[in-house]
C-alpha cells in the first residue's frame, strides 16, 4: 500500500486537505473569464478539493490519483455536491488522455515525488497533454524547505525521509516517498520547454476546515517552502 493510500484512510488527512488553494482559486477565476479555458486536469487530485473547486466553476473537469481511497472520498464529495467530473485512478507518469487534450493542468504538490530527471519527465509529460496556450500550475518543494537534506538522499536533492509530514499527516506521514527539492534555475531548466508566467517562492498553507458558525483557519506550515509556478505551453506542433 502507498504512503497516500495509507494517509488517505485517515479522516485528519482528509479534513486538512479539504479547502481550495487561493492561487488555485485566483487562477480558475482568471481562466473562467478568459473564457479559452474548458478542460482542466487536476493531477495527483486526492480527495478533491481542486476538482470540486473547478467543477463547481463550470469547468470540464478531470481527477487522476493512485489512490482508490482518495478518489472514493472525491467521489463521494462530487455526489454530496451534486458535481461531475471524470475520476481516473492510475501513475500520473502514463496519463490516458490523447496529446494536447487539456486547456489547463494543476499539480498541486504532486510531481515531485521523485528524482530529478523524473521531475523533468512529469513536466514534459504535460506539456505534450496541453494544447498550445494550455496553462500548467505546479508546485514543487525548494531547498530552503526546512525538509531538504533529511533522511536518506537518493541522489543530489532527492531525500526519502521516514518521518517526512509524520506530524502533519499522522500514521506512517510520506514514509518511503521520494521528495525533489529545486533551485529556481531547476525550476527553469525543468521549464525550459514553456514559457513562465509567473514564479513564486513561498511557504506551504493548508487550511483548516470552518466548523459551524467559524471562518476558514489557515495552518501555516513553517518554513515549508515551495516554488508555485504557472506556465504556458506556447508551440503549437507536437516537438
Ligand atoms: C500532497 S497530496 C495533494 C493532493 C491534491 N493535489 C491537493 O492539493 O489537495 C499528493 C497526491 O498525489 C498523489 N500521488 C503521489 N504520487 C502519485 C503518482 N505517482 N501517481 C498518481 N498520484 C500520485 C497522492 O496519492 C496524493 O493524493
Amino acid at each position: 500500500m502507498s504512503g497516500w493510500e495509507k494517509i488517505w484512510q485517515e479522516t485528519s488527512a482528509r479534513e486538512l486537505w479539504s479547502v481550495p488553494d487561493c492561487l488555485v482559486l485566483e487562477l480558475a477565476t482568471r481562466w473562467k473569464q478568459s473564457a479559452s479555458i474548458h478542460r482542466v486536469l487536476d493531477l495527483g487530485c486526492g480527495v478533491g478539493r481542486h476538482v470540486l473547486l473547478l467543477a463547481s466553476m463550470g469547468f470540464e473537469t478531470y481527477g487522476l490519483d493512485h489512490s482508490e481511497a482518495a478518489l472514493e472520498t472525491c467521489r463521494a464529495r462530487l455526489q454530496a455536491a451534486a458535481l461531475t467530473a471524470q475520476l481516473h485512478r492510475g501513475q500520473m507518469n502514463d496519463l490516458p488522455f490523447a496529446d494536447g487534450y487539456f486547456d489547463a493542468v494543476v499539480a498541486f504538490n504532486t510531481i515531485y515525488h521523485g528524482t530529478a530527471r523524473e521531475v523533468d519527465a512529469m513536466v514534459e509529460l504535460v506539456r505534450r497533454k496541453l494544447r498550445a496556450g494550455g496553462e500548467f500550475f505546479a508546485t514543487l518543494p525548494s531547498r530552503d524547505n526546512r525538509l531538504y537534506g533529511k533522511g536518506e538522499m537518493i541522489e543530489p536533492h532527492t531525500f526519502c525521509d521516514p518521518r517526512m509530514y509524520k506530524e502533519l499527516l499522522g500514521g506512517e506521514g510520506e514514509s518511503g516517498v521520494p521528495h525533489h527539492f529545486s533551485s529556481r534555475e531547476e525550476v527553469h531548466q525543468f521549464y525550459r520547454r514553456y514559457s513562465i508566467q509567473s514564479l513564486a517562492h513561498e511557504e506551504l498553507r493548508l487550511a483548516l476546515p470552518a466548523r459551524r458558525g467559524t471562518t476558514v483557519s489557515w495552518l501555516p506550515i513553517s518554513k515549508s517552502y515551495f516554488w508555485r509556478v504557472v506556465a504556458r505551453r506556447e508551440d503549437s506542433h507536437d516537438g
